[in-house]
């Protein structure tokens, strides 16, 4: 296994509040990242690159060992499962919560409620806790459509300020998690880059305790 160090970013929302936090720690890319088409960076360490990959692919890469390190979404980790992965440290950024929602005032649901979202496994769980009967529908976005085009009676997603769900009217209803952006790093790595990972896990946790 090499020396080098491959971090895996979230692209979007994540990225944006993501490259400040690397700074902090230390880590800045080579290059601006918003500016370029490339999707593999140098950085001012010589021994870590970057991906830059859609947030959902991020525990896949770290999981199969492509990227040593990686940030992801606690969303995106409950959905995709843990195994493989450990989770040394909560960057504490991105902070929502992934809620069910519906709309204000809307009839009893039916016996069997239609739910609709891109977090398909967390929803089986989270209706199955509650011994409520859920037929899940998988969307790629824009959830808060469902429920006002009579396709879903409710939806399991992310909320921050609500704006999107009262610009819908809709409202938030049930906490399923409080959702925050997580370091994860792939258990091989963890053990045969043990020195080098260490240090930077460290560098990592200090920017996030200095931000408190
Ligand atoms: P996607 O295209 O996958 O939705 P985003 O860039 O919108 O990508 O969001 C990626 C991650 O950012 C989510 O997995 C979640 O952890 C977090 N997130 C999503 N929406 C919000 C929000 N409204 N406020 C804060 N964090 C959010
Ligand atoms: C996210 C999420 C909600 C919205 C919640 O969507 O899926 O729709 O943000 O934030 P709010 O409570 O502050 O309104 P996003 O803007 O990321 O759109 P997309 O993921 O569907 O592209
Ligand atoms: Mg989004």
């Amino acid at each position: 296994m090499s020396k080098q160090l491959i971090l895996a970013l979230s692209k979007g929302r994540i990225l944006d509040e993501t490259l400040p936090l690397l700074a902090e720690a230390g880590i800045v890319p080579a290059e601006d990242l918003g500016k370029s088409r490339k999707l593999l960076f140098d950085t001012n360490l010589d021994d870590v690159k970057l991906v830059v990959i859609r947030a959902t692919d991020v525990p896949t890469y770290v999981q199969l060992g492509a990227a040593d390190l990686g940030v992801a979404g606690k969303d995106v980790l409950l959905e995709h499962g843990a195994s493989g992965l450990y989770e040394p440290l909560d960057l504490e950024i991105a902070k929502c919560k992934l809620m069910t929602a519906g709309i204000d005032g809307a009839k009893p649901a039916r016996a069997r409620r239609r739910v609709a979202t891109k977090f398909v496994d967390v929803a089986r769980r989270y209706y199955a806790e509650q011994g409520i009967q859920a037929e899940v529908i998988k969307l790629y976005g824009a959830m808060e459509l469902a429920p006002l085009m009579n396709l879903a009676d409710e939806i399991v997603d992310i909320v921050d300020t609500g704006n999107t769900l009262r610009a819908n009217g809709m409202s938030p209803r049930e906490l399923i998690a409080s959702i925050s952006t997580r370091l994860v790093v792939n258990k091989a790595a963890m053990t045969m880059k043990h020195e080098r990972l260490k240090p930077l896990i460290a560098r990592l946790a200090e920017a996030v305790e200095r931000r408190r």
